[in-house]
């Protein structure tokens, strides 16, 4: 069984989401599905998808005018979050000790936190990518984990460009994250790839030793391209 979580990032409509919801009701598979959406669009999911929020405050509430706390999100109906995204990372500032707060906050509140990590274009040039995953890893997870938590090992210079890492690239990054959360008391934590995965590279990239599952972006918006992964493994 893996998970299929889909990134609809700032995209989508309620409209759009309610039509996903009602094709993918009937998709016959085991794997976990998961749509993370935007705010305006959180809502319960269904028998087969579980709804999941993008991000969220790092604080707890107040003050904070345009942020939108981990209470709120569960409220709406989410049990997951995406945190520490390579778009919130870039654009909005977060830094391992954010997200860390941040997931402190999701799973304060009942959900399970995505926790995303990964090396940008540089770091991989520099020779960097497997200093950024472990340190990601050590850094972005609360120290008090008491249950589950999901991580997505993303390559952020692979996100959205039709690029994606050798199979040996991926399997590296996955064991030294597995052997990583073995270390922190955390081993059986799922481990999802993301970036660039598609219908026909979905099945190649979960066959990889320790890939849990995928995280998938642009691929996740049409029923037509998301269905073909959720079912592209038993
Ligand atoms: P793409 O699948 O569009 O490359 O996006 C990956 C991603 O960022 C998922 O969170």
């Amino acid at each position: 069984m893996k998970i299929i979580a889909g990134n609809w990032k700032m995209n989508g409509s309620r409209t759009g989401l309610n039509a996903m919801l009602c094709d993918l009701e009937n998709v016959d598979t085991k794997n976990t599905v998961i749509l993370c959406v935007p705010y305006t669009m959180l809502r319960a999911g269904n028998a087969r998808v579980a709804i999941g929020a993008q991000d969220v405050s790092q604080h707890t509430h107040g003050a904070y005018t345009g942020s939108v706390s981990a209470q709120m999100v569960a409220d709406a109906g989410a049990k997951y979050v995406i945190v520490g995204h390579s778009e919130c990372r870039q654009y909005n500032g977060d830094t391992n000790s954010t997200v860390r707060q941040k997931a402190a906050q999701v799973l304060a509140n009942g959900m399970i936190p995505i926790i995303c990590v990964g090396e940008t274009m540089d770091e991989k040039q520099a020779g960097k990518t497997m200093a950024v995953i472990e340190s990601g890893v050590r850094e972005s997870i609360p120290s008090d984990v008491g249950t589950p938590i999901i991580i997505a090992y993303e390559p952020r210079w692979a996100i959205g460009a039709g690029l994606t890492p050798t199979a040996d690239e991926i399997a590296g990054a996955h064991t030294l994250i597995a052997n990583t959360l073995s270390e922190m008391g955390l081993a059986g934590t799922p481990v999802l790839y993301g970036a660039s995965v598609k219908g026909s590279n979905a099945a190649e990239i979960m066959s990889i030793p320790n890939v849990d599952g995928v995280l998938v972006g642009g691929a996740s918006l049409k029923s037509d391209d998301f269905i073909p992964i959720i079912t592209s493994v038993k």
